[in-house]
């Protein structure tokens, strides 16, 4: 199956971000014990145990996983939405590890398989919405991230979590100078106020629809933040690190007009170049509302209690 960037979002509106890219930037599951051994050397696509947590679900039904694993955004492949999922056989998610340091007690480096055992996967149905105005429903698998920062131990100083992507184009195509044109500053790195980066929601996912991360999705492992839009879940991770300072972003770097740090999904904010208003589900033709947090606000909101959200967009 293969989806057309016209199918789900007006024309413009896709070219205005490869072209910022490219100018501007010139720039279901089944079980309950968690992770355990047999899981753990499974490569993409192979099945993975998880619980379902009924708190996270979603009155939608899941968009069909053809479509979740062929429409993605990993600009480290590619700008195409079919890019990724074509060329992402390139990313060797094994061996591999992710540094967890900064302004921690104990910072410590943990190999894929420890971190898949670190806490009981749980499956939970979240909405994940592009800045792009498309969204999908997608049951993820993983565990809070805050599970993994409470094994550091975070300083009284940290106040917010910088996320950096693997920085390889031997493995990432998207990475080479000038395949692409001018390209993101490699490698991807997005951010969080510590807050946020602890809050239940915040999941530390290493799995979708019953199976392994596919490579395209992120491999072997990201961040889903699902109150904020999609580029502030960072895929691929390889450092998790604390910090006193807002981390610096790839998108926020690129247009720090049109990409903010906060990045909560807010349907009166819109994008300079394009409404947020209303979204495109994957999969249907007719654009329903957005929803402040994206449907998350009775979980999140106090979060940003006394936060000029327009102003921090
Ligand atoms: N992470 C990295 N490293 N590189 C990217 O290009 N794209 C982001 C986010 N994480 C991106 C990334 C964007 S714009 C979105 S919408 C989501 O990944 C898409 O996730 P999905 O392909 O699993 O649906």
């Amino acid at each position: 199956m293969r989806l057309h960037d016209s199918d789900v979002t007006p024309k413009a509106l896709f070219l205005s971000r490869r072209e910022l890219i490219a100018g501007a930037v010139a720039l279901a599951a089944v079980g309950c014990e968690g992770g355990s051994d047999a899981t753990a050397a499974a490569p993409a696509g192979a099945p993975l145990k998880a619980t379902p947590n009924p708190a996270y679900k979603w009155p939608d039904p899941p968009t069909k996983v053809e479509a979740a694993t062929t429409y993605n955004n990993f600009y480290e492949f590619g700008v195409d939405k079919e890019d990724p999922a074509r060329l992402a056989h390139t990313l060797k998610p094994r061996p591999w590890h992710v540094q967890v340091d900064g302004l921690c007690a104990k910072p410590a480096t943990f190999d894929i398989d420890t971190i898949l055992g670190l806490a009981p996967l749980e499956e939970r149905i979240y909405s994940l919405r592009c800045v792009e105005a498309w969204s999908m429903v997608i049951p993820w698998i993983g565990y809070p991230l805050a599970a993994l920062l409470k094994k550091v131990e975070p300083r009284p100083g940290a106040k917010y979590v910088e996320f950096t992507t693997l920085k390889d184009p031997a493995q990432f195509p998207g990475q080479r100078p000038g395949l692409f044109g001018s390209s993101l500053d490699w490698p991807y790195t997005e951010g969080l106020r510590l807050d946020e980066a602890m809050h239940p929601l915040t999941l530390l996912t290493v799995g979708m629809y019953g199976q392994v991360l596919p490579n395209q999705n992120g491999a072997p492992v990201r961040v889903v933040i699902p109150w904020k839009y999609g580029f502030k879940s960072a895929k691929s991770l390889v450092r998790i690190r604390l910090t006193d300072a807002e981390p610096k972003c790839s998108w926020n770097k690129a247009a720090p007009q049109e990409y903010g740090f906060y990045s909560n999904v807010n349907p009166s904010v819109d994008h300079p170049r394009w409404s947020q208003a209303t979204e495109r589900r994957i999969g249907e033709f007719r654009r329903r509302p957005t929803q402040m947090f994206n449907g998350y606000g009775d979980q999140v909101a106090s979060l940003y209690t006394g936060l000029d959200l327009k102003k921090n967009y």
